[in-house]
């Protein structure tokens, strides 16, 4: 099988595990069920999970503990892009390739689905308690979650990254915003798969470098894509840093560093992951393959 087959299999069973943790459309909440659902089966790379996984089988995990911060992980983030779109935020129309939640259920819908989201994700992992007999290990697990998509993680960006709308802001702090409301998460993903693993906590600070490198990477793709990409391709409009007036790695550096730099911290990355010394040929494609990804 070569790497795209694989990538394949690897996303439809990271998509059957966290699909399982959804909730049931019933109640008098049923709306606000079916809005949060809407939106997290609308697709999507799944690369958070998908990366989650990888971490833990690299250092030898294999128990159903991870498949609780597989759901979390893509909940979280799916709470971050509804919210993200709405009309105080980005103001974005498309996502995943469909109207967004806010403009199919109504915005008030659109937050509190983003609100459920949030909630059911950590009620998610607080039941992982019921299945693995090392509660050190998820509580620190839960720790990491909670600070990476916080205040301390994606929350400061996405708050960073709103305030500086129409304005020029510095390097640092454009760097600032990208690696906390992107490469955060991701931080969170890698590291929880390893910490549930049992990797050393020098192996965990590697694997936090490899995240830093392939999340500030990933949102300088993204930067590039919302000008070169079509909404068609990507599933969520082009323009929208432009129309929101972001200062971004494009309109900072232009187009041929902004990519150069792409390319810089995944090879950096890659670098990093071969260091661990295991056998990781899969996670090091799936990282090239982000450096020319189109959406
Ligand atoms: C979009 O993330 C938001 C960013 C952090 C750039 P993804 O590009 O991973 O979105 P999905 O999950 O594939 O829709
Ligand atoms: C968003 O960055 C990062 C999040 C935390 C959602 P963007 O605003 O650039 O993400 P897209 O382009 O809308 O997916
Ligand atoms: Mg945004
Ligand atoms: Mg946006
Ligand atoms: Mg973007």
């Amino acid at each position: 099988m070569n790497f795209n087959e694989v990538l394949d299999r690897k996303v439809k069973e990271t998509e059957k595990i966290i699909e399982g943790y959804l909730p049931r459309e019933t109640g008098y909440q049923k709306t606000v069920i079916e809005a949060m659902n809407y939106s997290f089966k609308s697709g999507g790379k799944r690369l958070r999970p998908l990366f989650m996984r990888e971490f833990y089988m690299l250092f030898g995990g294999g128990k159903k503990v991870i498949e609780y911060f597989m759901a979390a992980i893509e909940m979280i983030h799916t709470y971050s892009l509804i919210h993200d779109d709405l009309p105080a935020m980005d103001n974005d129309e498309y996502r995943r390739g469909r109207k967004t939640t806010h403009i199919v259920y109504g915005e008030a819908m659109g937050i509190l689905a983003g609100d459920g989201l949030l909630n059911l994700a950590f009620e998610t992992v607080s039941n992982s308690f019921d299945v693995f007999d090392n509660p050190v290990k998820i509580g620190k697990a839960i720790q990491i979650l909670g600070k990476k998509a916080g205040i301390y993680g994606m929350i400061g960006g996405q708050c960073a990254d709103i305030e500086s709308e129409g304005k020029d802001i510095a390097q640092d702090k454009l760097m600032f915003i990208h690696l906390k409301k992107t490469a955060a998460l991701l931080e969170a993903s890698m590291t929880i798969g390893a910490l549930l693993a049992g990797a050393s906590d020098n192996e965990i600070e590697i694997v936090e470098q490899i995240a830093q490198d392939v999340g500030l990477a990933f949102q300088i793709q993204d930067d590039i894509l919302d000008v070169v990409s079509t909404t068609e391709e990507l599933g969520k409009p082009v323009g929208s840093d432009e129309k929101n007036q972001k200062t971004t790695f494009v309109t900072m550096a232009g187009f041929e560093e902004a990519a150069k730099e792409v390319e810089r911290l995944s090879k950096r990355a890659q670098d990093n992951l071969s260091a661990l010394g295991k056998e990781s040929s899969f996670i090091s494609e799936l990282i090239g393959s982000l450096i020319n990804r189109k959406k």
